[in-house]
Formats: structure tokens, C-alpha cells, sequence
């Protein structure tokens, strides 16, 4: 893909492309020959660009893996506060497309969680006929019975304030006040308002899975790139 060097410089948020002249005085940027790069206007491929010395990182899409840990935000506004995209090297939250969490989880949960520019693989993953599953490990405020299996895959449980029911999704019990559960659908704060539907509190959250995702591997707050899969539709 061959595109003007301020447009790979702006994508990778360098700098906007109204300030590329005077970032490529800054920076050291050459061609696949080793030639000094000065003209915003040069048209090459991101693969023979080097900045000071470094090649452009994710040039064509980027996705990462995080686990998140609990208190941060999937938000970019700083009025709600500490944010995942704080553990991601700050350029990137000048990349263009802009990096957005694949779907979100709350300030107080933790576990697997995508973040992408591209806007097409946030669609595939998080459209309500994807089915994409997402695995929940719960604890809760009492005791559970073994009902709420039965309940949880009926496909009539109703939200608080919804006209559809949920889904059916399959829930495990695996303590006095812990259990797994695995839905398909994303509603907003879904696992906490499905066990306050029947008259329980989450007292904590982590999600285990998130279609093959996991964060296995990964310590709370970190994180690493991940190949685009293959299929991904150009941005
Ligand atoms: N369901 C919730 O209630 N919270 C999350 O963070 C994710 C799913």
C-alpha cells in the first residue's frame, strides 16, 4: 500500500499532516535506501520508512490484547478518570483511526479486553448477530441455587427497563457464591443487572473469555500486540 509519508505519519500519530514539515526536521526519517525524507508529500510504502532509525509500529491496523485490571475506565474522556488507554504508549491516542476498546467492561471489572483502530473488526466483534462469547467469572453477595441455571438459560429473563428478554446463557456454579457464566450478547453492565434481576449483587467481575481471547499470560495492566487476523477488511 503506497500512501503520502504525512498521511503513515499522521495514521501512526506522529503528527497531523498540517505539521509533518517541521516533524520531518525534527525526526530522522528515511526511505528504503537510507535517504533522508523531507517532503510531507513523498508517496512510499510504510514498510520502507524509518524513524530515527525505528521502523512505523502497526502501520496498517493495530490490535492489542489487554488484561485489564480493576479502576480504570474504558473512556477517552479524562472526566471519568484513569483510563485503560493510560497503559498504551501515549502516541497512540493520537493515532488516526482513533484505538477504542472492543466493546467495554466496567471500571471495576477485570480480564481479557480488545482495543483496535480498526473500526470494522469493533463492528464484527461486537454486533448483536456476531454472537461472539463472552465468559464471566462471577462472585456474588449470597448464596446461589441451583434455579437461576434454569433462569439464566430460558430466554426470559427481562432487564430492568427492557422490552426484550435476554438471550439464553449457560451458568456454572462452582462455589457457595461464585459461578461462570457464558452469554452472547453485550447489553450495557448485562452480567451485573441479569444477577440483579433475581435479587443478587456482583462483588466481582473478571471476564475470562472473549470469543478465543483470554488474558492468559498477561498480568493485570498489561498487555500486547496481536497479529490482524486474517480477512480484516481494510480500514
Ligand atoms: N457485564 C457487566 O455487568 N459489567 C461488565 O463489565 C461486563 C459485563
Amino acid at each position: 500500500m503506497i500512501h503520502r509519508l504525512d498521511r503513515w505519519l499522521s495514521q501512526g500519530g506522529w503528527c497531523s499532516r498540517r505539521e509533518a514539515p517541521v516533524f520531518l526536521r525534527r525526526v530522522v526519517a528515511t526511505d528504503g535506501a537510507g535517504r533522508r525524507l523531507l517532503d510531507p508529500a513523498k508517496r512510499l510504502v510504510a514498510e520502507d520508512i524509518r524513524l530515527d532509525g525505528e521502523p512505523l509500529d502497526a502501520p496498517h491496523g493495530l490490535l492489542v490484547r489487554l488484561h485489564k485490571p480493576a479502576g480504570l475506565v474504558c473512556s477517552h474522556d479524562p472526566a471519568e478518570g484513569p483510563s485503560v488507554y493510560d497503559l498504551l504508549p501515549p502516541r497512540w491516542r493520537r493515532r488516526n483511526p482513533p484505538v477504542v476498546t472492543v466493546g467495554r467492561l466496567d471500571k471495576d471489572t477485570t480480564g481479557v479486553l480488545l482495543l483496535t483502530d480498526m473500526g470494522a473488526l469493533v463492528q464484527r466483534w461486537t454486533s448483536p448477530r456476531a454472537g461472539v462469547a463472552k465468559l464471566y467469572e462471577v462472585e456474588v453477595d449470597r448464596d446461589l441455587g441451583p434455579d437461576l441455571i434454569a433462569v439464566f438459560a430460558s430466554g426470559t429473563l427481562f432487564l430492568d427497563g427492557e422490552a426484550k428478554p435476554c438471550l439464553p446463557a449457560r451458568l456454572e456454579i462452582i462455589g457457595p457464591r461464585a459461578a461462570r457464566l457464558e452469554l452472547e450478547e453485550g447489553r450495557y453492565h448485562q452480567v451485573k443487572r441479569m444477577f440483579a434481576a433475581r435479587g443478587w449483587l456482583v462483588t466481582r467481575l473478571h471476564r475470562a473469555g472473549f470469543g478465543d481471547f483470554t488474558a492468559e499470560g498477561l498480568a493485570p495492566g498489561q498487555w500486547e500486540p496481536l497479529p490482524l487476523p486474517n480477512a480484516t477488511p481494510a480500514r
